[in-house]
């Protein structure tokens, strides 16, 4: 079957249909042999993009840097200050702009409804690098790096997601996990658990693809017979940074350590989006350790450093998985 998404824009998993985001993996793995082997796969000379970041980002903006330069596009950074979006300019104005002079315009920053205005008036693909309520191109790369590991597919496997459940890769996640018929788990204090409605729609589409979607804050229950064990930052970009004191009072139980992996199926394995706190060589990281006394935060250094952390491959995977959403939305 063909698979056509030529003009769409990528926004949040829930606009793909589970058929349409295997078909971006199995690009993904595509572009992954091809640059592995030095194949040159200049598909998209002549094409231009921008990306349009107002939060920080490495893997983002260096994934959409990379697929767009191998796939032979000229790419525009324009850096938190370097734009006059939302100051000075309307978001439907700067859409309308952008879409003259590009092919296609990635988006990371605030709202998810910035996004989708974006999108609304572009009349080219905008990608979603990120939003307070979603991240989906991580979702590929991540979903990329369990099939590398399982090579049986990632349906019916159980990733268990363990911190802040609000945020956006854990919402994305959630989402996919129910796309793909995975067994999908939310360990968190009640406070932090997802959304109701997110779970209630996620829950529906489960109840279709065969996934399951639950809710606890027990950290043996949830991990049990995990075959992946995921976390974030317990604080966010764009959040205050006087959260941290009550996330960290709140979450320390659920921090990724030897004993929650100890849970897992024996092959399970660990993953994060990055960037992790698991020690103190941040600034960040260094100025909680002094102020609360704790060296590692949603994971230890211990699981990161172990062999079974993907989190670089996982990485590396999310500029094979960008570069295949670029291809489909533009070739
Ligand atoms: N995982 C991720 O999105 O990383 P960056 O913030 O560095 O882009
Ligand atoms: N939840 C994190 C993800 C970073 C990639 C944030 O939004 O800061």
């Amino acid at each position: 079957m063909a698979f056509n998404l030529r003009g769409r824009h990528f926004l949040k998993l829930l606009d793909f249909s589970a058929d349409e985001i295997r078909y971006l993996l199995q690009l993904s793995r595509r572009f992954k042999e091809l640059k592995m082997t030095g194949v040159p796969h200049r598909y998209l000379e002549g094409k231009n993009i921008v990306l349009l970041f107002e939060k920080a980002s490495t893997r983002t903006r260096c994934a959409f840097e990379v697929a767009g330069m191998d796939l032979g596009m000229g790419v525009t950074y324009l850096d938190p200050a370097g734009s006059q979006m939302g100051a000075k300019e309307s978001i439907e104005d700067t859409a309308r702009v952008l879409g003259r002079m590009y092919d296609g315009i990635e988006y990371r920053g605030f709202a998810q409804d910035i996004v989708e205005t974006l999108a609304a008036n572009a009349g080219v693909p905008v990608w979603n690098g990120l939003t307070n309520e979603f991240h989906p191109t991580q979702m590929l790369a991540d979903i990329l790096t369990v099939e590398e590991n399982f090579p049986d597919g990632a349906r019916g496997k159980k990733l268990v997601y363990m911190g802040d459940a609000r945020n956006n890769v854990a919402n994305s996640l959630m989402v996919i996990c129910a796309k793909l018929g995975m067994r999908f788990a939310a360990c968190a204090p009640a406070d932090l658990l997802p959304e109701p409605a997110l779970v209630e729609t996620c829950k529906k589409i489960a109840g279709e693809t065969g996934g399951e979607i639950t809710l606890s804050s027990d950290v043996r229950e949830a991990c049990s017979g995990a075959h992946v064990i995921y976390t974030d930052v317990w604080v966010s970009m764009g959040e205050p940074a006087e959260l941290w004191e009550k996330r960290i009072k709140l979450l320390q139980p659920y921090r990724v350590d030897k004993k929650a992996m100890g849970f897992a199926a024996p092959d399970a394995i660990f993953l994060h989006c990055l960037p992790a706190f698991h020690d103190t060589k941040t600034k960040i990281g260094a100025e909680i350790a002094q102020k609360f006394g704790i060296t590692e935060m949603e994971v230890s250094n211990e699981v990161f450093e172990s062999a079974r952390s993907k989190v670089f491959d996982q990485a590396e995977n999310r500029m094979h998985t960008i570069k295949a959403v670029i291809y489909a939305t533009l070739c």
